[in-house]
């Protein structure tokens, strides 16, 4: 594996050499075994290998700090680690305890973790919870798979002995769901909100509205979802999410340390709220909903006052129950609005995004305009889109507009990885596991400066794409690799080496059931 590894050959030898000796001595001569190899998704920036593994036991007990929120982390890991050992695992902020979370340290940022593991016991050191939480992740990896079933199974639960010590390259470490062209549960987004901890994705972009369905209940609009969310793609029966739905939703993120960014999509791909409201369209009149995966045919009347009362009374409301910075207000395949109308209509509404506290963001159309300060604009082109396309969007860039890197080539989940895929879309090419992972958003865009990169984003689709399963099959083994684009420093970048990490997930995601497609670009285990 390429990573770093800070300890110097000889004295991971010497390592090797006091733990084998200890295990001779009769302490517990099965440990080492019972470690799996050290294989992290994704990469950590530093890492040491070669101590003494830790054995969870039925003694072992979790010692937290006394804050609510390392109480919670403490929990959630207890939770993972209970059903498969059998244990007892008791949190307690008093007393001993052979796993401890605990803030503290320096130079770990907002979300970095130091996890020291030995043969007395597992320690996550973070400055912030987020990084005991992304700590806990790590630890799960650390563990034999079957740590993820949840029936009782056979140990022994060794915890290799290492130090990590790590933070994340970029803080916008992103996947998007489109709710609108298929409804998805509050309990299944939950199950992807899982999914994405596991990699330590901090942010959920949710796809809220689209042509074919509205799916945020606003109380000043209540067409808006009853008529706008009742079918989706194929004619089904669609859904919506109540307020008290969304503000679960985004708890549940909170509590995995993810935070979502809301898109209502504007001006174009409109037509649902275009049929609940008929002062909304040009010609007044309602056009019918739309069940068909067409794009760029609708648009807000940009002329009319009521489209800016329609667009505050969403932003106001969405505002109100969002806690975290960012709207997003799509902004793409606005073919249906003249360039004219599409700059005059962002002017506007940017500033009622800024009037409820939040900040832009947009899809990269939106430096055809006037990005706001402090917008943020997501690049979902190709690698061969024209020079000129890119270079508006690299002076957006350079005049402070941030950029979240989704090229669709590359990083949109619904694309088919072969021709044989059969879920997905193949508008943007094939996109197989090493084409998602091997690229640099550090240097992708020419003459964007590498601070403006905020980082990456996997956005799924779902024209075709209808249940938790088609989610899976799709997001793994992809997502990771999005995840470590963003996590990881650009120096662990390495096909070869990441392959076989990523290979070491499987069995994990067969403990959690997720489904997943066996590329052969990836050295599987056997089943
Ligand atoms: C997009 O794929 N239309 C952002």
């Amino acid at each position: 594996m390429r990573q770093h590894r800070r300890t110097p050959r000889l004295l991971g030898t010497l390592l090797l050499v006091a733990a084998a000796g200890f295990s001779l001595a009769g302490a517990a001569p099965h440990t080492r075994a019972a470690a799996p190899p050290v294989r992290l998704v994704p990469a950590p920036a530093s890492l040491e290998e070669g101590g003494a593994p830790y054995r969870i036991t039925a003694g072992t007990r979790i010692r937290v700090d006394g804050t609510p929120e390392v109480r919670a982390v403490g929990e959630y890991l207890a939770d993972i680690l209970r059903p498969s050992t059998g244990y007892r695992l008791p949190v307690s902020s008093h007393g001993a305890g052979a796993i401890r979370l605990r803030l503290g340290g320096k130079g770990l940022g907002a979300e970095g973790y130091r996890l020291r593991s030995g043969a007395s016991g597992v320690t996550i050191t973070a400055g912030r919870p987020a990084g005991l939480f992304h700590g806990v992740q790590t630890l799960r990896q650390l563990l034999p798979a079957a740590v993820e079933r949840r029936t009782v199974q056979r140990g022994p639960w060794g915890v290799a002995g290492v130090t990590v010590t790590d933070s994340p390259r970029y803080a916008y470490r992103g996947a998007m769901l489109d709710v609108s062209r298929h409804f998805f549960t509050v309990a299944q987004v939950k199950r992807y909100i899982d999914e994405l901890a596991l990699y330590k994705i901090n942010k959920l972009h949710l796809h809220l509205s689209d042509d074919q369905g509205w799916r945020i209940a606003v109380g000043s609009r209540p067409r808006l979802a009853a008529h706008g969310g009742s079918t989706e793609v194929g004619g089904g029966p669609g859904g919506h999410y109540s307020q008290a739905d969304y503000r679960a939703i985004v708890r549940y993120a909170a509590s995995r340390y993810l935070e979502v960014v809301p898109e209502i999509d504007m001006p174009g791909h409109t037509n649902a709220a275009l049929s609940s409201y008929a002062d909304l369209n040009c010609d007044g009149v309602a056009p019918p909903l739309y069940t068909g995966t067409d794009v760029g045919f609708s648009s807000l009347c940009v002329g009319k006052p009521a489209t800016y009362a329609f667009v505050d009374d969403v932003i106001r409301e969405l505002a109100a129950i969002t806690p975290g910075a960012y709207l997003h207000i799509g902004g793409d395949e606005a073919h249906s609005t003249s360039h004219a109308d599409y700059v005059t209509f962002m002017d506007k509404v940017q500033p009622i995004v800024a009037k409820y506290g939040k900040k832009v963001m947009a899809w990269h159309q939106l430096t055809g305009a006037t990005p706001a300060a402090g917008a943020v604009a997501q690049y979902w082109g190709l690698d061969d889109t024209g020079a000129e396309e890119k270079e508006q969007v690299a002076r957006a860039a350079r005049n402070g507009t941030g950029i979240v890197l989704s090229p669709a080539d590359r990083l949109y989940l619904d694309m088919k990885y072969t021709a044989d895929t059969p879920l997905g879309q193949d508008w943007a090419g094939l996109v197989e596991v090493r084409r998602a992972y091997d690229w640099d958003p550090g240097s992708y865009l020419p003459g964007v400066p590498a601070a403006a990169v905020r980082g990456v984003e996997a956005p799924l689709w779902t024209e075709t794409i209808r249940s938790s399963a088609d989610i899976d099959v799709m997001a793994f083994p992809r997502l990771p690799g999005a995840a470590e684009l963003g996590w990881s420093p650009a120096s662990t970048h390495d096909w070869d080496t990441y392959k076989v990490r990523l290979a070491a997930q499987a069995p994990r995601w067969d403990a959690l059931g997720i489904g997943y497609h066996r590329s052969p670009q990836v050295p599987w285990p056997a089943h």
